[in-house]
């Protein structure tokens, strides 16, 4: 897949099927961390992976689903839940912009799943505490977020944003998701 249909359909997945993510696919996103731009190349940035499906269920009740449609249209229904948590974690014994880094090695952990067809849902509602401590971090660690994968069961589709669409993403008759992006004019313009 060439790069611009490789970030077009690298969306949010928030239902999956219970194939799991196999394990050439969790050393690309490792690898793809791993070789991320940081600052300074401070390299701050850890995961923890959460494969076991013992502990993949435990997982499932700490993260909060899709804040802009009711429970029963996004929360992922038993058998439809990602297969696979990566935590991703900043240590915080190292000095910069810790966000910034986490942010790129993001969306390098993403593209490199979705390379392999493996659909992610980055999440920033998260039950921290209790996470934090089923993950085992250490006091200097600091979770950042939870990043839930597997074979995505649903499309989704980039759509202009509109007056009447506003930012909110939706489900179409498909129960496919929508997501309204900017216009390219409203984002970048020429000096
Ligand atoms: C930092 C960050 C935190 C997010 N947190 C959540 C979350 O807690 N739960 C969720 O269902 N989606 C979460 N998302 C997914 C966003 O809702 C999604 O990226 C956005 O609606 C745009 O959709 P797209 O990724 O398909 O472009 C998060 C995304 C980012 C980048």
């Amino acid at each position: 897949m060439d790069i611009m249909q490789l970030l077009a359909t690298r969306r949010t997945y928030r239902r999956f099927d219970p194939k799991p993510v196999p394990a050439d696919v969790i050393h690309d996103m490792v690898e793809a961390v791993r070789l991320s731009s940081c600052g300074a190349n401070r390299q701050a940035v850890r995961l923890v992976i959460v494969a076991r499906p013992e502990d993949v269920a435990r997982v499932q009740p700490l993260v909060k689903w899709a804040a802009y449609l009711p429970a029963e249209q996004g929360v992922p229904a038993p058998g439809q839940q990602p297969t696979l948590f990566v935590a991703v974690v900043q240590d915080t014994t190292i000095p910069g912009d810790l966000d910034t880094d986490t942010g790129i090695a993001l969306a390098n952990l993403t593209l490199a799943a979705w390379a392999k067809g493996v659909g992610s849902c980055i999440m920033g509602a998260i039950d921290r505490p209790r996470l934090a401590q089923l993950l085992g971090l250490a006091e200097t660690e600091k979770l950042h977020s939870m990043v839930a994968l597997g074979y995505p069961a649903h499309a989704s589709h980039v759509v202009p944003m509109t007056e009447s669409t506003g930012i909110k993403y939706y489900l179409d008759e498909n129960r496919d998701y929508c997501v309204p992006k900017r216009s390219a004019e409203e984002i970048a313009r020429y000096l």
